[in-house]
């Protein structure tokens, strides 16, 4: 896949930069941002001519929709630095896809695949010094897009604003991750948008993850809302299990995010001779094998988080350690999956796009 630009694009380069201020070894995940960043707005049934400018705030109506009905969706990006300063995209059509079975399910203008791409591809190229090289250094990128249409009429807006944003990143997880199982909230529900990489999945996790935080857990893995028996989703990321030699994880539904990452790793797991089983994964089994040793590791998989093992999980107001594993999946896939995207092996997916 080439991303050569055949799209036109209004540049406005920032008249400094901001790059010698950042300390880029004490970094909190999305919290600086780059100089520039890319802004397209849809009116009168069309996408408009994409600008690039300086990072800044922008004003909107009040009545903008998205302030009122949530119409948000975006997607999770990296790009990388090779060693010899090539700059690299994991995926990125994927993510442009998927962008647009979110913008579907939320009523939203469809992104063109040019803007989408092109624009991004541009957009990195202009503000590449801040890809820093180096394993677990990458540039978090932010495609998204907000309802701008004025008017508090309860129906989905004629305007949108796309924008991508770019943000220098380490990792997303810093120590130990231990997870608590949903028994009353729930993320997502039969028919809902817990597929679609909407605003609102994360903002309904707000609640239900501050309580597992003060309890002393990161995030919580979610269950099926209608009976919480199947393990589902964790948090920011998708979620694997080792049971004995074996990695299962749930199958993608409407309840459930189809993680790039998460597909990456299946693959990469069955290429490397890992049996993997997808299909409903039980509570049920999960402290049943662990009470017998066969469960070795919990993992959740995402472009932010990559892939984190998990320490141990609570059910039922009892909390189950994980053991340490001397074979570990997650840190064998999680090897594969970054020697991919840091051109460090050879791609034989063909996933890596050059910027
Ligand atoms: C990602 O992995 O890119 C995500 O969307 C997680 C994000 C909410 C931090």
């Amino acid at each position: 896949m080439r991303l050569d630009s055949t799209l036109s694009i209004d540049i406005t380069k920032a008249a400094t930069t901001k790059i010698n201020e950042v300390d880029f070894d004490a970094l909190t995940f999305g919290s600086v941002f780059t100089d520039h960043m890319l802004v397209c707005d849809y009116k009168n049934g069309a996408w408009q001519k994409p600008e690039i400018k300086p990072y800044a705030p922008f004003l909107m109506d009040p009545s903008s929709r998205v302030f009122h009905y949530g119409q948000a969706i975006f997607e999770g990006m990296k790009a990388f630095k090779d060693e010899s300063d090539s700059v690299w995209l994991f995926r990125p059509d994927e993510n442009c896809r998927r962008f647009n079975k979110s913008a579907e399910r939320l009523a939203m203008a469809q992104i063109d695949e040019a803007i989408f791409l092109q624009g991004l591809t541009k957009l990195i190229d202009i503000d590449r010094e801040w890809v820093k090289k180096g394993l677990g250094n990458a540039l978090y990128i932010r495609p998204f897009m907000i309802a701008t249409g004025t008017g508090v009429m309860a129906a989905p807006s004629s305007e949108y604003r796309f924008m991508i944003i770019l943000s220098p990143v380490k990792s997303y997880y810093s120590g130990e991750v231990k997870v608590t199982i949903a028994e009353h909230f729930s993320r997502a529900a039969n028919g809902g948008i817990g597929a679609a990489k909407a605003a609102g999945n994360y903002a309904g996790q707000f609640y239900p993850t501050a309580l597992a935080n003060k309890e002393g857990f990161q995030q919580v893995i979610w269950t099926d809302d209608a009976t919480h028996t199947k393990l589902e989703e964790a948090g920011t990321m998708n979620v694997f299990f080792r049971i004995k030699d074996t990695l299962l994880t749930a199958p993608t539904s409407d309840r459930i995010l189809d993680g790039i990452t998460r597909k990456s790793l299946i693959d990469l797991a069955q290429k490397s001779g890992i049996k993997v089983e997808i299909r409903p994964v039980l509570v049920s089994e999960l402290v049943e094998s662990s009470k017998n040793g066969d469960l070795k590791e919990i993992f959740g998989a995402g472009t932010a988080a990559v892939v984190s093992p998990i320490s141990g999980f609570q059910y039922q107001e009892h909390y189950y350690e994980l053991p340490k594993v001397a074979d570990s999946y997650a840190l064998n896939l999680k090897e594969q999956l970054n020697q991919i995207q840091y051109n460090l092996a050879e791609d034989t997916f063909g996933w890596r796009v050059k910027v």
